[in-house]
């Protein structure tokens, strides 16, 4: 029996391999065949939350929207997040706008072709600087994420964390040596980089896979893999217990005047930072606890006086968020007509239409059971 392969040697022998499986399985993308700076950008941002099938949508619409950086860099904060709507994360889209700002302000609207210069930018971390500069410049860096992360503690029957910092260390670093041992140093306008990286991503996505059994029989790097030799794919990557999320009970309520309808701004840091809302508060309220807190709401939006108004209980709604999970309790909130004109509200509420909420306003997907009310 031969000498078993180190850590590093598996992934020196993983780049051809994953290189070669690319070339006939990589999943067609719309950033891939022309991997333009900024497409490869946002595509990244979005790919972070969501899967691929769902950020096809998101992404046309995006770049039907705002074409270029520039056009991002001038878009209002609003419309940034009307683009957003639906896939969460919302401080994303928000960084998305400061970075075009920079990227405006310091390289004349392009993005700037160096891993270093990229990971300074808002929202930028090493892995968005790793994909952009390796897909769109060639740079041999790699872009590690969870899936990468998967991979390679499969490869290697890494035991440990494997959302530990140590070890996402240890892979960047097993993945440069492996990455610029396998190119031999083509550094500029080659493609091999960007194409690793995505092979790892794709081989993550669809064959190394998170949830369920792995598809080894067809895995490009089987021959490689000491958690498949040794029948221990099941257990890793083993991932430390996750800190169970707080619950918090809130009462939203959709209050609704003629044909108007209250919405609050949210502060400008904290969950949800600075994003229209339905206006809610904490605790499971009664009928009659909810038509004081009404009350207490409309009067700081501007209507003073003693507001005629009913309360109907609608559906009740949970959400989950990165850190919190929200179970809510629905109320319809009908204020009397007569109130009509009441409408100067100061800046963090305004009374809207159901046309100016949906042409205007991203509302988060934590009120999404209550779309239907407006
Ligand atoms: N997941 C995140 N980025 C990706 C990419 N560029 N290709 C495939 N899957 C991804």
């Amino acid at each position: 029996m031969g000498k078993e392969k180190t850590a590093q040697e598996r992934c020196r022998e993983s780049v051809p391999a994953l290189l070669q499986w690319y070339a006939y399985n990589a999943r067609v993308l719309p950033w891939r065949d022309d991997p333009v700076p900024y497409h490869v950008w946002i595509s990244e941002i979005m790919l972070q939350q969501t899967r691929v099938e769902a950020v096809r949508g998101y992404y046309d619409r995006f770049l039907a929207d705002l074409p270029t950086v520039r056009a991002v860099a001038e878009a209002q904060e609003d419309r940034l997040i009307k683009l957003w709507e639906g896939l969460g994360y919302y401080s994303r889209v928000r960084n998305i706008g400061k970075a075009a700002k920079v990227i405006c302000e310091r390289y004349g609207g392009e993005l700037p072709a160096d891993y270093a210069l990229l990971r300074e930018l808002p929202g930028i971390g090493d892995y968005t600087a790793g994909a952009i500069a390796s897909i769109s410049f060639g740079q041999c860096v790699p872009a590690v994420d969870g899936n990468v992360l998967r991979v390679y503690a499969r490869l290697t029957a890494y035991r440990d964390d494997i959302r530990s910092e140590s070890y996402k260390k240890q892979v960047r670093e097993m993945l440069t040596d492996a990455m610029e041992a396998g190119m031999r140093g083509s550094k500029t306008k080659d493609t091999t980089p960007g194409r690793f990286n995505q092979a790892v991503m794709d081989i993550g996505a669809t064959v190394c896979i998170p949830n369920g059994k792995p598809h080894c029989d067809v895995c490009p790097l089987s021959h490689l893999c000491k958690a498949y030799a040794e029948g221990l794919t099941g257990e890793i990557p083993r991932k430390a217990e996750k800190k169970a999320r707080p619950v918090r009970q809130r009462t939203v309520m959709v209050i609704r005047c003629n044909d108007h309808f209250l919405l609050h701004r949210r502060p400008q840091s904290g969950l949800l930072a600075g994003m229209w809302e339905l206006p809610n508060v904490d605790g499971h309220l009664s009928a009659a606890g909810v038509k004081k807190a009404a009350s207490a709401i409309l009067s700081e939006a501007g209507m003073s006086g003693d507001v005629a108004l009913s309360a109907h209980r609608i559906d009740d709604s949970r959400h989950v968020f990165s850190h919190v999970e929200w179970e809510m309790r629905g109320y319809r909130i009908d204020v009397a007509d007569e109130h009509r004109e009441e409408f100067a509200a100061p800046k963090e509420y305004a009374w809207m239409t159901s046309a100016e909420i949906t042409e205007t306003v991203g509302l988060p997907q934590a009120f999404r059971a209550y779309k239907l009310q407006l």
